[in-house]
């Protein structure tokens, strides 16, 4: 199929005019391009072509914004220049013909000037790994561009596109306010008792200091090509011919109606963010694009006696722009459907995707979410379609869709106008919305309601209620509206319409997209927002005039639209002493060293290595099936694909396919079975990245399915473990139930998660030629398990290899085993072709083969006294370890370390299971288990506060360890302070007037309620494999006194180059700017622990001081012969009298010695505490839930570096509130994964972090057990948002009050609206009851 339509394309082409040149220009620079394939986006280009690697490739589907850059070209409909973000990753080059693109490189370098939106994401810290940093940069440069003074609010919305997974956006958002006048400093006026001002002992120094900041000066600015400024491009028509699409630019409606009849099969793209999406993972080709962007009746606009008549090419900003512009001009009642259109763009996308998307592609693409049809379909927009000869004027109704994607229209035909009519007096027109996460994010119910009234009455004249993610096209509520007609606007219509839209309204339990009782009861919900509001209107309208129902004060909060609350934050912490020499910044608030690098796009990752010579390229060949047979593998197809050079299985292997961690239980390639889908099965090597991938999707695998395992029920049910249970047990179980005065039971699901580090695996592999060795550039965190893994695979010793990392674009965990199953593969393919080979998967690849945080089910019983002492707890826990076995008994244990968080049990008994199923491996995570034993943890401490009716506050600081008391696994509680920093929070949250606000809030509002919850951490500090406790460092101070310092640890983000930097500089008295680390190899440090578990500063810190006072003892005759000299005299004195000036240093963290099976020795050097308190206000109505506000108290030692603590503090935290609140891993019921990359899988985005974001750093804190007093800072942050989960529970609770139901209730993480709504009990939920389970096959499974 794909080469016969490859074969009439090329008969096709060639009798078709050469291709057109295209013309445009790249930060200032003219690109004159022959040739140019359609297939090519601007990303492919400005990497591969250009070498402009400042661009980053996150998502390739337009939903992460690390690839934004700014367009700038003359448009005609607007009479001006426009600049505008777009996503490089969907922006096809042929659409750029005569603009103007701006790259991240193109506004300023370290080297020459840095652009103000380059330094200040940098010096405010909002750059850890970087990789997310250029996107930021150019969104914000662009709104700077068309706006030098904007508001906070349009630095918020502007950034809605872009997603950082490491920051928590605080510090981004801090950085970027110095562009706006407002300020987060609440001056002493508001912000109770954590404000600075009202409690001077908090003085703390600054993080940044804005007034150092460079202008902005709009004078600087490059200008717009004065080439392009002068004519608007010739109008004629552009063709530009690739292997496989020809891309046409006509200038005519006639012309694009004449080619539209000649290649009925074409597609029109105008944004490419439907198109774009399609062909790159849905395996679509279009040989033929029409692109209508320069014909006037497509994109020109007029106002009509009835409308607004939009052409079709119009882009959702300019539709957004001229709507405001009307709503601002026209009296209310004419603009109710403009109003709900702007209200439905808020949320549509980001605006990347806004600036270039048009409202055709948005209609035609016809998608049962889109956004636009419902209240498209509602408002009787009329639509203008034409085909060569013939044009008709339809009204959009829901007939106007055929079927799933399908729309009346003849294939010949092209949609040119939409017209979006104006109201009249006494007609009311709403949208609602409901996602998963607020902003950019499709719909999973929307709909678009219409009502007129008869004249001086509240009788209904007209009704209309459309509604998208209720079937596979946008569907209207006929019958329902029907009966209405005719009738009041009072509680007996209201009663009336929700019974029949249950009935009408109805999906198969196995609908796609699940959640179908939430769906239903949404569609309900928001018929009641509809009605409230619309008699809140008729009441303001019409008051006197006729009777209309009031509305009880209660209920209002109902019909309250969604609006953000303005952010603040507040970061305390303890300065360095006084007395500090000033070259000494241990302690001191430091940017990250590579940031102003990462802000200017020139900090090398991975994949941004030049090209080397005769490289090749790789993509992986994965299983469809999550257990079978494979029975016959037909690469005939794929070898056909121009390029390629060969594809590699299992006997491709020199060495051993066998691989794996704790245990050998992996293969390189799948050895004839598959245990999971996206099991890899083989490889494509070729000349291109765009060859192998389409190679890729053409080789054939079939298979002989065997039964699969996916969940944890099912796992159970087989007796499918991959080792036998763990067991953790402490006192005398059945002794403390018997002290008990009550018991609680239950259980409780906890989800996956998703890295989501914005930089995907990546592996660049080099042989060097000579005696087998091969250089491995890799994206791990494990540089020495990649190396000794892959001589293991090519069968050479480990010293033929060199794993080298610069850095890596983030990694949480998800780059410390499983980066071995692309290094391995890509090593192979280097080892058989005798040339360079890279790959770096794409998004959807690295989500469906990496694995990521483990699932949990968790049982217990808990047994408590009158007082809420907690006395004996037991324990069953289940993780979905998934094919292998990877990192999975060892993140069990650390569950079951975690399992009482920072609670004395004296009774307690835990077993644990890693069920073994067909999914991807699941692997290290952030907390490695710890944030999955702490939730269940206080699953059960909340049971006992339910049902005991204590205050929470009161139950959990009872049981709280206090010094000198004895965990369950027998280590004896030093330096203990988690009570301090309970006591601290209580108080810098004002706590308890906060509960009483919030029930006063709760008995007011009967739709909205508002949960407070305040919630401890206790995370031990050490790899519970002892073995791994040890770090290597090297330190080469060369003649001229620079230090070049190697240590064990990869920089991913954290800021460990940085820590590491600071420490040598402290130990050997010189300032930082001497020091430089250039990369983690292991050919300078071998045998290094991976980076992870929090202790990376620890142990390589230590290394280091070891290394450093090694060469201070060496420099010491030197110095005492010349005490008033400098450091690089006493070097070279040193190096003049033959002393080496190079020295390796060695750490291994004493008096470790846990014994598992005795539950004996020592676990943890010691622990980081932390206490959080987090107020949420959750719409009963939706499910939907605001983050008000949070503060955090976190015991960190005494900093290292303050800011990038905070900086660890708050990204932790906003990772933990995606695993508790938001981000879902949904599978099917045979082990597929649907959410495979941003458009499905939310991670929190800037607008999901708490309103008012509070955090301190616990002062007075040393630590003797680690590097200058300092403490673990990555994971133990990431459980404190638990406390938002269980604010929503605490809501939650309220909410079921006011329905009158009292019994404890089971919550599931995450808590996504979907869970809040159903748990919301009310009349609307139990018209939508749930079908029986085990009836039908659901679409997704709770795995
Ligand atoms: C990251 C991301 C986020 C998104 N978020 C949302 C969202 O929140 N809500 C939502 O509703 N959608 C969303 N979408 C979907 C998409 O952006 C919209 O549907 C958009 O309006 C499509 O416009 P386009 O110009 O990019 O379409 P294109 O991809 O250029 O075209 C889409 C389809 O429409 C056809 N078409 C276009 N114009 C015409 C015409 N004049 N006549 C006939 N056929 C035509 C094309 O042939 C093609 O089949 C999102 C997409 C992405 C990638
Ligand atoms: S890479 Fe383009 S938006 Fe993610
Ligand atoms: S700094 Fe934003 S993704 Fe890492």
């Amino acid at each position: 199929m794909l080469i016969a339509q490859k074969m009439s394309h090329d008969m096709e082409n060639s009798m078709m005019p050469e291709s057109d040149e295209l013309v445009f220009f790249v930060n200032g620079r003219k690109v004159v391009e022959r040739n140019v394939d359609p297939e090519l986006n601007l990303i492919t280009y400005l990497r591969r072509k250009l070498g402009l690697t400042g661009t980053k490739l996150g998502c390739g589907e337009g939903g992460c914004g690390s690839c934004t850059v700014m367009i700038s070209k003359y448009s005609p409909l607007q009479g001006k220049i426009v600049h505008m973000a777009v996503n490089a990753c969907l922006a096809p080059l042929c659409s750029l013909h005569h603009t103007a693109v701006t790259t991240v490189e193109g506004i300023g370098s370290t080297g020459t000037q840095l652009h103000p939106v380059q330094e200040r994401i940098a010096k405010a810290h909002g750059s850890q790994c970087g990789f997310c940093t250029p996107g930021f940069v150019m969104s914000v440069y662009t709104l700077l561009r068309n706006n030098l003074n904007p508001t906070m609010e349009e630095i918020e919305d502007t950034l809605q596109g872009n997603l950082c997974r490491c920051t928590g956006y605080r510090p981004i958002l801090e950085g970027y306010r110095t562009f706006t006048q407002s300020s987060s400093c609440c001056g002493g006026a508001g912000d109770g008792r954590n404000c600075c001002k009202v409690q001077p002992n908090k003085k703390s120094p600054k993080l940044f200091e804005s007034s150092e900041f460079k202008p902005l000066d709009p004078t600087q600015e490059p200008i717009f090509p004065p080439e392009l400024a002068l004519s608007e491009s010739p109008r004629r028509t552009l063709v530009f011919r690739g292997e496989r699409v020809t891309w046409i630019q006509p200038t005519t409606l006639s012309e694009l109606l004449a080619l539209k009849a000649k290649h009925p099969e074409a597609r029109l793209v105008v944004g490419n963010t439907e198109v774009g999406i399609e062909m790159k993972f849905k395996n679509m080709l279009y040989p033929v694009i029409l692109a209508p962007t320069r014909i006037p009746e497509l994109n020109s606009t007029q106002r009509t006696e009835t409308g607004i008549l939009f052409g079709a090419a119009c882009t959702l900003t300019y539709i957004g722009s001229m709507l405001k512009e009307a709503v601002d001009e026209l009296p209310g009642y004419r603009t109710e459907v403009f109003r709900a259109v702007l209200e439905q763009l808020r949320w549509f996308a980001g605006q990347q995707i806004r600036n270039v998307a048009a409202v055709g592609g948005n209609i035609m693409t016809a998608s049962p979410i889109s956004d636009l049809n419902p209240l498209f379909v509602a408002s009787g927009c009329l639509l203008t379609l034409a085909s060569q000869g013939s044009t008709r004027v339809v009204r959009m109704d829901v007939d106007f869709f055929t079927g799933y994607r399908k729309t009346m229209l003849s294939p010949q035909e092209v949609l040119v106008s939409v017209e979006i009519p104006y109201t009249r007096k006494g007609e009311y027109f709403s949208t609602f919305k409901q996602a998963q996460r607020r902003e950019d994010d499709i719909a999973i119910v929307n709909c678009g309601m219409r009502v007129a009234f008869r004249e001086g009455t509240s009788v209904v004249e007209e009704l209309e209620l459309s509604y998208g993610g209720m079937g596979p096209t946008t569907v209207s509520a006929k019958k329902t509206c029907q009966e209405l007609l005719g009738k009041q606007w009072n509680k007996e219509l209201l009663q009336r319409a929700c019974s029949l839209l249950a009935s009408e309204l109805t999906l198969s339990p196995s609908a796609p997209g699940g959640m179908v009782q939430f769906r239903r009861t949404l569609s309900l919900s928001f018929f009641f927002k509809f009605y409230l509001s619309v008699l809140q209107k008729l009441g303001q309208d019409f008051k006197g005039d006729f009777q209309v129902e009031s509305i009880p004060p209660e209920q209002i909060s109902a019909t309250e639209l969604f609006h953000k609350d303005p952010t603040s934050s507040v970061q305390l912490f303890q300065g360095a002493p006084p007395d500090q020499v000033p070259t000494d910044v241990v302690g001191h608030p430091l940017p990250h060293l590579s940031s102003l690098k990462q802000a200017t796009g020139e900090a090398i990752y991975c994949d941004d290595l030049p090209r080397f010579e005769k490289e090749l390229y790789l993509a992986l060949v994965t299983s469809t099936e999550a257990h079978a047979q494979i029975s016959s593998i037909d690469t005939s197809q794929a070898l056909k694909v121009p390029g390629v050079t060969c594809f590699l299985t299992a006997k491709d292997i020199p060495g051993s396919n066998v691989t794996g961690h704790i245990a050998m239980d992996e293969t390189v390639f799948a050895d004839d079975v598959v245990t999971c889908v996206g099991h890899i099965i083989g490889a494509v090597v070729a000349d291109t990245e765009a060859h192998a991938q389409i190679a890729a999707k053409a080789v054939k695998v079939t298979y002989k399915k065997l039964k699969p395992i996916i969940t944890i029920q099912e796992a159970i049910s087989h007796r499918s473990f991959h080792i036998p249970p763990l067991k953790l047990e402490n006192g005398n179980i059945e002794q403390g139930f018997g002290q008990a005065d009550d018991i609680v039971e239950g259980e409780i699901h906890i989800g996956g998660q998703e890295h989501f580090y914005l930089e995907t695996h990546c592996t660049v592999a080099v042989p060097r030629g000579e005696d087998g060795e091969m250089e491995v550039f890799s994206s791990t965190q494990s540089p020495s398990e990649t190396q000794v893994i892959v001589a293991k695979v090519l069968g050479v010793p480990a010293n033929k290899i060199v794993c080298r990392v610069k850095r890596l674009g983030g990694g949480f965990g998800g780059k410390e085993s499983r980066s071995t199953i692309l290094s391995t593969v890509v090593a192979v393919a280097a080892y058989k072709t005798k040339r360079p080979v890279r790959c770096a998967l794409s998004r959807d690849v690295d989500m469906l083969v990496s694995g990521g945080r483990n699932p949990f089910l968790g049982r217990y019983k808990v047994g408590y006294q009158k007082s809420g002492k907690i006395v004996a707890v037991d324990l069953t826990l289940y993780c979905n370890a998934g094919n292998t076995l990877d990192l999975s008994s060892s993140i069990l244990e650390r569950a079951m370390f975690h399992m009482g968080n920072s609670y004395k049990i004296p009774n307690i008994r835990g077993i644990g299971y890693p069920c073994k199923t067909n999914l991807p491996s699941n692997t290290a995570f952030r907390g490695f288990g710890g944030p999955q034993g702490m939730l269940i943890a206080e699953t059960w401490m909340d049971a006992v506060i339910q049902k005991s009716g204590l205050p929470a506050d009161q139950v959990r600081k009872l049981n709280l360890y206090q010094e000198g008391d004895i965990t369950y696994f027998s280590q004896k509680m030093e330096d203990v302070n988690i009570v301090k920093c309970w006591d601290e929070c209580m108080e810098s949250s004002s706590y308890h007037s906060r509960r009483k606000a919030v029930d006063e809030f709760n008995r007011q509002y009967r739709w909205k309620k508002r949960g407070l919850a305040i919630i401890p951490t206790m995370f031990g500090a050490s790899f519970t494999a002892t073995f791994l406790n040890q770090a290597g460092a090297l330190v080469h101070i060369y003649t001229d006194g620079s230090v070049l310092l190697t240590h064990g640890g990869t920089e991913m983000g954290q800021g460990l180059h940085t820590k590491m930097v600071q420490v040598a500089s402290r130990a050997l008295g010189i300032p930082v700017s001497r020091i430089h680390i250039s990369e983690t190899s292991t050919a300078t440090v071998p045998n290094t622990s991976p980076t992870a578990a929090s202790v990376s500063s620890d142990l390589n810190g230590m290394a280091i001081k070891n290394a450093c006072q090694t060469l201070l003892e060496r420099l010491e005759p030197f110095k005492a012969a010349n005490p008033t000299g400098a450091w690089e005299q006493w070097v070279f004195a040193a190096y003049m009298e033959r002393v080496s000036l190079s020295a390796a240093g060695f750490y291994r963290t004493p008096d470790l010695n846990y014994n598992w099976n005795e539950n004996k020795g020592r676990a943890y050097s010691y622990f980081s505490y932390g206490v959080a308190c987090s107020e949420v206000e959750v719409d009963c109505l939706t499910g939907d839930h605001k983050n008000l506000r949070t503060d955090i108290v976190m015991d960190v030692g005494l900093s290292l570096n303050p800011a990038l603590d905070i900086g660890q503090v708050e990204g932790a935290f906003a990772q933990g509130l995606g695993l508790f609140t938001l981000e879902e891993l949904r599978y099917s019921p045979d082990g597929v994964l649907y959410t495979r990359g941003p458009g499905t899988y939310k991670i929190p985005a800037a607008g999901d972090i708490p309103a008012k974001f509070n955090v301190s750093l616990l002062r007075e804190a040393p630590n003797k057990k680690a590097i200058y007093s300092s403490k673990a800072v990555g994971e133990p942050p990431l459980f404190l948002a638990a406390s938002i989960f269980f604010a929503i529970k605490d809501a939650i609770v309220a909410a079921r009050a006011a329905s009158g139901v009292m019994e404890p209730f089971r919550l599931d993480s995450p808590a996504t609206p979907d869970r809040i709504r159903v748990a919301c009990v009310d009349a609307l939920t139990e018209m939508c009851p749930p079908a029986e389970p085990g009836t039908f096959t659901p679409w997704n499974v709770e795995v």
